[in-house]
């Protein structure tokens, strides 16, 4: 164990006042590939995640639910932990900023920081929003010193508190990234915060009065640590810092995986916090972008916020932890769309992966009633396709080090469209009948042995997948517990029988998932093509319909329907009756003295003998419901609809 490499791998603390979602989903799927990858790799891997507990938002968000924080704190835990085990996430621990060891670390990293003269008492000033309970930066003020959430003015307010001399670590800090330019990744990030740090670094406030539900500061307890604080050191906690020696081995052998929006807490306030307290700042930070959802920005209040669980319902795990990381690179903003996803498991998953394992175990069993061959002799396909197999890994390896996931995969699905062209290329099915069994035995066993490392590639994305495939190339084990040890080209056992079993990506039937698409989408009340369109009309033809505006006089259900009205409207220069199907809508006192457009010029028509002439519009809804058109202010009645 000591010899071995180490490699510690975080994602953030998730807030506890949200419910999981697609955003959550992402760095913690992106952390756990690497974690199982880097596993695979032999080394010592600590892989952590959990939640970030304190602070004001989390205080009003459980006040605005009739909870205590600590319930809230619990139920949201339960729904990350679920999800997690969903995902299929393999960390290796949860830490939530609540616990006790957690409190310690902080308290310890707090007093050390204080007693080396890097954390001082001194006086907080801002503008300060009073029923929000919170400052706000000049920068984000509205029109006249405002509130930008509430809108109310703001005051100026002082208070005391704790601050973190970080101007003091502005060149040390300069000077590591300086040293270390893959400190920061994608490169970008990397220029962007270095150019933030030479703008100057201020101190940091670290302590609140104003808020109760945080981390006491040790020593003067009308203050409680600030959430940021705090929450960063989650990841010292983790590796048992300071009391276990075990931090040692961890730290900072950590790469830190983050979304954009908090990268800078991470490049800047982390390691100048590090530097203070003696330790050295993490081995990387990645930051990457942000999902959109159907080229809309994600949020509650649009009612497209992408739940995880639902997703993996419908997809399945690794379908969805392929598409993640596939379809966009891990540094840069994507678009999420289920029919893109959809595209991919046909695409990628089925067509290319499912058919290769189905096309090759069938022919093994058709031909080798099910038992892998031994390998005859080698030509020219067969070494390429062995040298393939070494380059792909090797591509793998450079990509993930880059923690360029979806290069790695790409680099995946060459290898397996090699494989596939190879079957064309041999005709094994001809090579039978043609009594060549020694080239048959080569192209089935060249098959299954690039089935076998195909499996230890995907193994880290596709955990499940990769083990079916294991399986059902009747192979022992798994290849988690080989790892890429057992990556070398021909180790496959021949005599092996093999164990064909369902489908590995059944194909999704796009008619089908259309329409399950639209019922769903209309269950959550999100717009949904109706489908129903007409031939373009000229505005002639428009024209033709006479729309006026009327008003109703009077309503009388007809005797013997369920749903008509007869209904007198007043047109100004004229009164009409018009008989309608709105009864189940409308009772008729809501209806009398309502302004409508009416047709005028329809074609009379006789309802249960009686003349109506013209008809009333209305807006029909998906979900059956109806409203009348009416007018927006006062308008002579019989004003004309253009
Ligand atoms: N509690 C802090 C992190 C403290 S770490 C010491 C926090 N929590 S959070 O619950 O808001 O976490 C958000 C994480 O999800 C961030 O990494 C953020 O970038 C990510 N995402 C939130 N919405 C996202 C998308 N729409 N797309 C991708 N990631 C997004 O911040």
């Amino acid at each position: 164990m000591e010899d071995k490499k180490r490699f510690f791998i975080t994602t953030p603390i998730y807030y506890v006042n949200d419910v999981p979602h697609i955003g959550h989903a992402y760095t913690t799927i992106a952390a756990d590939v690497m974690a199982r990858y880097h596993r695979m790799k032999g080394e010592d891997v600590l892989f952590s995640t959990g939640t970030d507990e304190h602070g004001q938002k989390i205080q009003r968000a459980a006040a605005n639910k009739g909870m205590t924080p600590e319930e809230l704190a619990d139920k949201t835990v339960d729904n990350f932990k679920a999800l997690w085990q969903k995902l299929n996430i393999s960390n290796d621990d949860f830490v939530r900023t609540t616990e006790e060891r957690h409190h310690k670390t902080v308290q310890a990293i707090f007093n050390l920081l204080k007693g080396k003269g890097d954390i001082y008492k001194g006086t907080y000033e801002g503008w300060y929003c009073v029923p929000c309970e919170t400052y706000v930066p000049e920068s984000q003020m509205g029109e006249g010193r405002t509130c930008p959430s509430c809108g109310r003015q703001l005051e100026m307010m002082s208070e005391e508190s704790y601050f973190f001399r970080m101007s003091a670590y502005q060149e040390p800090l300069l000077k590591y990234y300086e040293e270390n330019p893959d400190a920061i990744l994608p490169e970008s990030r990397y220029n962007e915060i270095v150019s933030f740090i030479k703008g100057g670094l201020k101190d940091q406030s670290v302590s609140r009065t104003t808020i109760s539900w945080g981390i006491p500061v040790p020593g003067d307890e009308k203050h409680v640590v600030y959430v940021w604080f705090d929450a960063l050191i989650n990841y010292l906690t983790v590796c048992g810092y300071p009391d276990d020696e075990r931090w040692r081995l961890y730290w900072p052998e950590v790469r830190h995986l983050v979304g954009k929006d908090i990268a800078r807490f991470h490049c800047v306030i982390w390691p100048a916090m590090l530097l203070a307290a003696g330790l050295t700042p993490p081995k990387q930070v990645f930051a990457h972008g942000w999902w959109t959802v159907e080229g809309e920005k994600m949020s509650k209040s649009l009612g497209n916020v992408v739940d995880p669980f639902e997703m993996v319902d419908l997809y399945g795990v690794d379908p969805f932890r392929y598409f993640l990381l596939r379809e966009v690179p891990f540094g840069l903003d994507g678009d999420f769309s289920e029919l893109a996803m959809v595209s991919r498991i046909n695409s990628d998953l089925a067509n290319d992966l499912g058919n290769l394992l189905s096309r090759t175990l069938q022919m093994v069993i058709q031909f080798k009633g099910g038992v892998v061959p031994h390998f005859g002799e080698a030509g020219e396909l067969e070494r390429d396709i062995a040298s393939m197999a070494e380059r792909s890994f090797g591509a793998v390896d450079v990509a993930m080090r880059r923690f360029a996931y979806d290069e790695a995969l790409k680099n995946i699905w060459a290898f397996i469209g090699r494989a596939n062209k190879y079957i064309d290329e041999t005709e094994p099915w001809k090579l039978g009948r043609e009594g060549k069994g020694g080239q048959l035995d080569t192209v089935l066993f060249t098959l299954c042995e690039s089935l076998r490392l195909i499996s230890l590639l995907i193994a880290p994305f596709m955990p499940d997948a990769a083990e079916r495939l294991w399986n059902q190339l009747g192979l022992p084990s798994s290849p988690q517990s080989l790892g890429y040890a057992d990556f070398r080209w021909g180790n496959f056992p021949p005599g092996t029988a093999v164990k064909r079993g369902s489908s590995l990506f059944p194909r999704i039937d796009l008619k089908r998932w259309e329409e399950k698409k639209r019922e769903r989408d209309l269950k959550k009340g999100r717009p949904v093509d109706p489908g129903e369109h007409e031939e373009e009309i000229s505005i002639d033809e428009f024209k033709k319909v006479e729309l006026r505006v009327a008003r109703i006089l009077s309503v009388a259900p007809v005797p013997g329907t369920d749903k008509l009205y007869k209904i007198e409207v007043d047109l100004g220069y004229e009164k009409r009756t018009i008989v309608s199907g709105i009864r189940e809508h409308y009772p008729p006192e809501e209806l009398a003295g309502k302004v409508i457009i009416v047709v005028c010029n329809l074609k009379p028509a006789k309802l249960r003998g009686i003349e109506s002439k013209g008809m009333l519009l209305a807006a029909e809804g998906h979900d059956g419901g109806l409203a009348l058109l009416t007018v927006d202010k006062d308008i002579p009645l019989g004003s004309r609809i253009h």
